[in-house]
């Protein structure tokens, strides 16, 4: 995704056709214009149309800070979210002003092409720029609808394929299920879920943090949900949250095993277990060991090790 390259200069005026989606829109709206010339008491086409002739008078070389004394609301969307849009002048999109009327000109020729500026900024597969961009006053003022729901993958191919490639109950749900409302929106998991029977909130494991999603996605990436991992200085008292006999265990008896946190013997990824190996090679001769078929036929476990 690349804009920069993307860009024509906004002179250049190329012969283009409008989008499908636009098209539908405009067949659609030729529709309704044509139902008030057929119906003209209806107020809401009154509304979509102005009477014929009825523009005020405008020159051709009208600077855009006139056009937005009349247009105040659209000069409020361009400057409130009208992103880069909002330092493009009205009559670099607007070719055609106060052209249309009804039965008479076609709003599609009038109305701002996207690719007289931009090429396909997304690649091909998502060229009907309207249907995200529904408002080109606010271009990225995205709603999650479903055309939006079929692009997640063109842009966010890491994610599409992580919760792919790590199936929860997750998986099964629309991007657009979390990410609803407008793109870029980020639920918290409280949306949905009961935090662990309200425990963990309660518990005061979580210390610093007021925001609850902090607290889950610190444990839970939510497009892996169940691929829990841990830092390397995660407390005892974390994991004695859930698994209270095992650090009982540890702590009952002392060993030096005793001083070790619990991440020492269960690193990284929840349910990993270290090799006996790994921490202490071969402390006896192999001869030895070949004969037992564990360290712990001697040892015991390892969160009561016996010397
Ligand atoms: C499937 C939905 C979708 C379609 C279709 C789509 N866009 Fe986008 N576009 C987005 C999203 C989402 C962003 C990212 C917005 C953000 O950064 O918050 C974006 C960003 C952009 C940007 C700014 C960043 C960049 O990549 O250059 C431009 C320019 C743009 N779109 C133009 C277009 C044009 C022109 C078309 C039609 C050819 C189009 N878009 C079609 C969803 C879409
Ligand atoms: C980046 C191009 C662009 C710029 C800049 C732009 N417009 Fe538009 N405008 C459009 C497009 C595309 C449409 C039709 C589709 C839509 O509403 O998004 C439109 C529609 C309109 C409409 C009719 C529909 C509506 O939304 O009310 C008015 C009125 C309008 N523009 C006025 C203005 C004025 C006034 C300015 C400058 C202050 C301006 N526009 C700047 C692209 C633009
Ligand atoms: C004296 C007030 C006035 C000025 C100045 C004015 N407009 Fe309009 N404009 C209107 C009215 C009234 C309508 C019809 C009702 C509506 O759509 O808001 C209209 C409609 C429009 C439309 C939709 C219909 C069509 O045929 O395009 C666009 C787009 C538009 N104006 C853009 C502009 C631009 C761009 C400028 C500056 C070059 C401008 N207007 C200056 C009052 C004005
Ligand atoms: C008259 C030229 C012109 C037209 C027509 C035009 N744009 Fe743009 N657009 C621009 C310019 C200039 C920028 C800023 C370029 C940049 O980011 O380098 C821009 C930026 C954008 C951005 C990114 C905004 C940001 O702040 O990052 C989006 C999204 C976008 N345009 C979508 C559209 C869509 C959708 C249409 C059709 C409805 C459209 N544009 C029509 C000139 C235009
Ligand atoms: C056209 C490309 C495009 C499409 C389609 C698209 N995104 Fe994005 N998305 C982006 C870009 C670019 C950003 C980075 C914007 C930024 O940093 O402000 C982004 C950011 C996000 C963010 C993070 C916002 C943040 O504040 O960190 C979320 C969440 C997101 N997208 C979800 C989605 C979902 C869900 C979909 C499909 C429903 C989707 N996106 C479709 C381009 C896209
Ligand atoms: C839009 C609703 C929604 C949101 C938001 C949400 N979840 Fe879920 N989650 C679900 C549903 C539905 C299930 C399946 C529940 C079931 O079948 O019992 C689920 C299941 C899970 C599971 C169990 C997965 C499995 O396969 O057993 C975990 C863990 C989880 N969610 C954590 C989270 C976390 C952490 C967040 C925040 C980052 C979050 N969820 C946000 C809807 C949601
Ligand atoms: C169960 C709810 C849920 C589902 C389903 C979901 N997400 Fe997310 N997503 C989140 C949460 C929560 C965050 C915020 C994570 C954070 O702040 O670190 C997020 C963050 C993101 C981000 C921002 C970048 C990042 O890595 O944090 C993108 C992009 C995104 N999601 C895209 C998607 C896409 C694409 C899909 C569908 C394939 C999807 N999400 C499905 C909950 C979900
Ligand atoms: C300290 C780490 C940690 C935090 C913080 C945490 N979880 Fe969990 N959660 C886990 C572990 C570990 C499991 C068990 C995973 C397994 O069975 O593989 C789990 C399981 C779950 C499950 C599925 C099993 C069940 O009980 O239904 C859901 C749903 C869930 N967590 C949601 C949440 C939510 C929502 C939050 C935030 C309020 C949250 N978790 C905070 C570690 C955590
Ligand atoms: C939110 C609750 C929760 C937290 C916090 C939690 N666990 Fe677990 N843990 C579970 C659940 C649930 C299981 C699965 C139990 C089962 O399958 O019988 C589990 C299983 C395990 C297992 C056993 C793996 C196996 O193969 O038998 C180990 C080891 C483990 N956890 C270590 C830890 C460590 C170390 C921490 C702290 C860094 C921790 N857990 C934090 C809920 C939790
Ligand atoms: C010296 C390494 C070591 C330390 C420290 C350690 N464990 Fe373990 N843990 C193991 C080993 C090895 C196993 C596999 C069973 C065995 O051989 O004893 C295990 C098994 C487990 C299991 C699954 C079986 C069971 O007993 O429930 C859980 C849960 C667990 N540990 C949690 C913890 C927690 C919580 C802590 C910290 C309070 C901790 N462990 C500290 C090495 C350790
Ligand atoms: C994360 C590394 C680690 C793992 C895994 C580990 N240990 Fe240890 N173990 C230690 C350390 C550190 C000590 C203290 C050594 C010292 O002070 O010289 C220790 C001490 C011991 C002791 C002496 C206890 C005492 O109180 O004097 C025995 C016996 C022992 N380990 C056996 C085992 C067995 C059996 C396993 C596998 C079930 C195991 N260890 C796994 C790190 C580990
Ligand atoms: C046949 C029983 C037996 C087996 C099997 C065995 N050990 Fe031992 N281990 C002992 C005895 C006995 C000692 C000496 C205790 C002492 O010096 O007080 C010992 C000592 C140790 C010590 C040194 C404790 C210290 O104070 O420094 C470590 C560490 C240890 N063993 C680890 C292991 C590991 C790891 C395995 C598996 C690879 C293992 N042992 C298998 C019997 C066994």
């Amino acid at each position: 995704m690349k804009s920069k390259s993307s860009i024509h200069p906004a002179k250049e005026i190329a012969k283009n056709s409008p989008s499908p989606v636009l098209r539908q829109l405009l067949v659609l709206f030729f529709a309704v214009a044509y139902s008030a010339f057929l119906f003209p008491g209806n107020a809401l086409t009154a509304e979509l149309n102005p009477p014929e002739n009825n523009y005020p008078e405008i020159s051709k070389d009208m600077p855009t800070e006139e056009c937005m004394q009349c247009h105040p609301s659209i000069a409020t969307l361009l400057r409130t979210k009208g992103a880069m849009h909002a330092h493009v002048e009205c009559r670099q999109c607007h070719l055609q002003v106060h052209a249309y009327i009804t039965g008479k000109t076609n709003y599609a020729d009038i109305l701002p092409k996207c690719d007289r500026c931009h090429a396909h900024p997304h690649g091909e597969e998502l060229t009907q720029c309207s249907s995200c961009h529904q408002e080109a006053h606010a271009p990225l003022e995205i709603p999650a609808n479903r055309a939006l729901s079929q692009g997640c993958y063109v842009c966010h191919p890491e994610l599409d394929k992580d919760i792919k490639i790590f199936p929860t109950k997750h998986t099964y749900l629309y991007c657009t299920s979390c990410h609803h409302t407008r793109h870029g929106r980020k639920p918290v998991c409280q949306e949905c879920h009961q935090p662990h029977a309200g425990r963990i909130g309660a518990s005061g494991l979580i210390t610093d943090s007021t925001n609850p999603l902090d607290q889950c996605i610190s444990c839970h990436p939510p497009h892996k949900a169940l691929k829990v991992t841990y830092p390397d200085d995660t407390e005892n008292t974390v994991c004695a949250f859930c698994h209270h006999k095992a650090d009982e265990m540890l702590r009952r008896k002392y060993t030096k095993h005793t001083a070790l946190l619990c991440i020492a013997c269960h690193p990284g990824q929840h349910k990993t277990i270290k090799r006996c190996k790994e921490c202490h090679g071969t402390p006896h001769p192999e001869d030895m060991l070949k004969k037992f078929s564990s360290c712990g036929a001697c040892h015991g476990v390892a969160h009561s090790v016996v010397r």
